[in-house]
């Protein structure tokens, strides 16, 4: 499927600078739409978007902003000095790992702003222009922690149910104005952010950890066409095991205690 011309030419990118989200970036622009990059830091930005530029010949503008603080879409809004998105890709989270109790408020507070917060404003903002235009795509990503309760990931595994059921409730809800909506939900990939939590060894059964670009070049070949899908296979044959074989206590032990093997805590942590 061609996207420049079933979605537009601009697509904005939350996230980008790299992991999934730049994989995303270079996906888009290998199909010639410009793109404008959006992260904290602005020199990783800045070269990324020049590299894309020199790559593929697109369009590549940035807007250093962080997506936790609030007026954080008005500055996203200023920045794009009136440029239209038609695809919207709401990549970037935050994830503390470890007990509930261990994190302040505050830091959960953070946690909701990046990951629900800004990016439902986002949504709206932009999803809603899209659904006027009656053309355009968002994709959102999540995680296969959203799926159940998750220990040790409490608070990040609520805002990522959150993603999901808002992206398949839009899905339904806009496919009428032929804007598509996805909800992409990853199991453990191969990012920065994912290799610096320095997670443990996985037992001999856990799924591959998959490369960001796999995963963002499946989820463009399911966009249109689902409203939520899960990356790989192997994830996606754990996940019905967990969701449709297993009682859902078992399902949240296995988790929680997969994710305390992985980073090292345990139940009587707090
Ligand atoms: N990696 C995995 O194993 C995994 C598994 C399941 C789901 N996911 C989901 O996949 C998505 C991407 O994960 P990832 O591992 O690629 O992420 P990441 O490495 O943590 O971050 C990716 C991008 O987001 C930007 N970013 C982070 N916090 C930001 C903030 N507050 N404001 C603006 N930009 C921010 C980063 O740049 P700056 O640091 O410069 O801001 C970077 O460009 C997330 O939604 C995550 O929940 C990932």
């Amino acid at each position: 499927m061609n996207l420049k011309e079933k979605y537009g030419t601009t697509a904005l990118i939350a996230g980008a600078s790299e992991g999934i989200g730049a994989s995303f970036a270079e996906l888009l622009a290998s199909q010639g739409i410009g793109l404008v990059l959006v992260a904290r830091r602005r020199e990783p930005l800045q070269k990324f978007a020049g590299n894309l530029k020199d790559r593929f010949g697109v369009n590549a503008d940035y807007i250093a902003c962080d997506l936790s603080e609030e007026g954080a879409l008005d500055r996203i809004i200023e920045g794009l000095a009136g440029k239209e998105p038609d695809i919207l890709v709401y990549n970037a989270a935050l994830s503390k790992i470890g007990p509930f109790l261990a994190n302040d408020p505050a830091e959960h507070l953070k946690m909701a702003r990046v990951n629900m917060t800004t990016m439902l404003g986002m949504v709206h903002h932009f999803g809603g222009r899209m659904v006027q235009r009656r053309r355009g795509a968002v994709i959102l990503m999540t995680s296969l922690a959203g799926f159940q309760g998750s220990g040790y990931l409490s608070v990040y595994a609520a805002t990522k149910a959150f993603v999901r059921i808002l992206a398949e409730s839009l899905w339904y809800e806009w496919k009428g104005s032929n804007v598509d909506v996805i909800a992409c939900c990853a199991g453990a990939t191969s990012t920065p952010g994912y290799i610096s939590s320095k997670p443990g060894k996985a037992g001999i059964f856990a799924p591959r950890v998959l490369a960001p670009e796999e995963v963002a070049a499946e989820c463009l070949k399911h966009l249109g066409k689902k409203p939520s899908f899960i990356t790989g296979r192997a994830n996606r044959m754990a996940s019905f095991f967990m969701q449709k074989v297993l009682p859902r206590k078992m399902a949240v032990t296995i988790m929680g205690d997969t994710t305390g093997k992985l980073y090292r805590q345990s139940p009587g942590e707090r």
